[in-house]
């Protein structure tokens, strides 16, 4: 059976983006470039300014896009659960990303979007995440041994947790067993097209990162491709297996084409959102020994050197880290949509296809809700602070509503396992040059110096 009829899109996908929002808070920057210095040098400090001077909402340029900022939790809640279908996924992604990411679960909206995912969580259920749990433990041990090579010796945490994670998308995502060339290459493709992501010029011609990001998806879209029809025939426990044989409950599955476009998003946002969690958990314990020292012990405590499935719940004070780091650097920092038809939001009339952007990090900041919420502190998270529970979206690392992360469990699987073996293996320290060292939002958040450390073995 095919994928249903989409009824509702030649609705509103055809429009230009909305422009007319001159009657609207805000300014629009700089000519050409509006507010892009500020937001690309860090947005936080960019939205708060925004946010005294203007409200909740205002008018923001940045990198060629005119949209509305909109600030807080109660906007990111309409926005996100959007119970009037008033905002676009689709159309919010479009601009930049169209090319890359065509036909993802993040460029569909409503009845198409919830065909697509339906199937796409078959590959999320507990006895699919039990055994990725495993894969993943038996390629962490690895790279633990492997790494050992290095003790002693400063060396880019950044790198080490980007290559150990393609290493793990290669095996767990794709099912590709063998290290080599194949799996070289196929990393090579993937960081092409996100190198490509970031373009300033849309130019298709050698030399440009557009050029060379639709390269890398091109090749990515073959070798996933040639793929399929050997991993229908298996019986494979890999996520692209999953993606060729499973079907919801009507009985339709995935089409060839459904199963590259999910696969090459599926990576993107699997990689890079957890490599910057677990860079940014270092980066803090590096600060925060007491915290680094209380971690190790909850590890240690465990009795045991690998953190099973059944085990994730087993790590309260490693969950209450992993919120912190989301909390204090979320790894996705924006959220765009736009909007359908003419919405009111914080009291203003927001006209149909306007661009709206959420930006988790700044009401992960707000002092109405986070006591000192520049500080380090994973105890407010703690049963007994409970900060994070005044308001349903004042903290939001994985989105919310139909659109919300389906990787959230799988994530955080990833993230404590490598946590786990990793404390309990070696201790570290940083070796910043700069021990203010510029805490980067894109195109990825991370330190920009790529987190070095030394290690030491425990
Ligand atoms: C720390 C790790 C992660 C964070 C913070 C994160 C965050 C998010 C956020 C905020 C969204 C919503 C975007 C929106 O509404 O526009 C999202 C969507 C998504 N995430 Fe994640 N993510 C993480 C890891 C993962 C992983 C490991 C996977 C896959 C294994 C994944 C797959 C997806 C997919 C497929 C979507 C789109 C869902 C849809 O549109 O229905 N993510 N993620």
């Amino acid at each position: 059976m095919a994928a249903p009829e989409v009824t509702n899109y030649d609705d509103y996908i055809h429009e230009p983006n909305n422009t007319k929002l001159d009657h609207l808070p805000g300014d629009w920057g700089m000519p050409f470039f509006g507010h892009s210095f500020q937001y690309l040098k860090d947005p936080l400090p960019f939205a708060q300014e925004r946010y005294k001077q203007f409200g909740p909402i205002s008018r923001v340029s940045t990198y060629g896009t005119k949209g509305l900022l909109c600030l807080g939790p109660d906007l990111a809640q309409q926005i996100m659960l959007d119970p009037g279908k008033d905002f676009s996924s689709k159309m919010g992604f479009h601009q930049r990303v169209a090319t890359f990411f065509r036909g993802s679960l993040i460029m569909e909206d409503f009845e198409h979007h919830k065909f697509q995912r339906r199937i796409a969580q078959t590959a999320f259920k507990n006895e699919s995440l039990k055994h990725y749990t495993k894969e993943i433990n038996r390629i962490y041990d690895r790279a633990m041994d492997e790494w050992q090579a290095s003790v002693g010796q400063e060396t880019q945490f950044f790198m080490n947790i980007k290559n150990l994670l393609l290493e793990v998308a290669a095996e767990v995502f794709i099912g590709i067993q063998e290290r080599g060339e194949r799996v070289q290459k196929l990393s090579q493709g993937f960081i092409d097209c996100v190198d490509g992501i970031m373009y300033i010029l849309p130019i298709n011609l050698p030399g440009f990162a557009y050029h060379k990001g639709l390269k890398g998806r091109d090749f990515l879209e073959s070798s996933i491709g040639a793929l399929v029809p050997e991993r229908r025939a298996g019986d494979g426990k890999d996520m692209l297996s999953h993606f060729c044989r499973e079907k919801d409950e009507q009985g339709n599955y995935f089409s060839d084409e459904d199963i590259r476009n999910q696969m090459i998003f599926l990576l993107f946002a699997a990689h890079d959102t957890t490599t910057a969690a677990i860079t940014h958990t270092i980066y803090y314990l590096a600060r925060h020994p007491e915290i680094k020292q209380k971690l190790y012990e909850e590890c240690v405590a465990l009795g045991k050197d690998t953190l099973d499935y059944e085990d994730l719940d087993r790590v309260p004070y490693m969950q209450q880290v992993f919120n912190e780091v989301q909390r204090i650097r979320p790894s996705v920092p924006s959220v765009p949509r736009r909007t359908i038809r003419e919405v009111e939001m914080a009291g203003v009339k927001v006209p149909a296809h306007t661009m709206v952007f959420t930006m988790p990090r700044f009401t992960h900041w707000m002092e109405e809700y986070w006591t000192e919420p520049f500080k380090f502190d994973p105890d407010r998270f703690s049963p007994e602070r409970s900060e994070h529970k005044k308001h349903a979206f004042q903290f939001h690392p994985f989105g919310g509503g139909a659109h919300k992360c389906i990787g959230m469990h799988f994530s955080q699987m990833e993230y404590k396992c490598f946590l786990h073996k990793f404390l309990l293996k070696y201790d570290f320290v940083a070796k910043h040059k700069d021990p203010d060292v510029f805490m980067q939002t894109f195109p990825l958040p991370k330190p920009s110096d790529n987190m070095p450390i030394e290690l030491a073995l425990r």
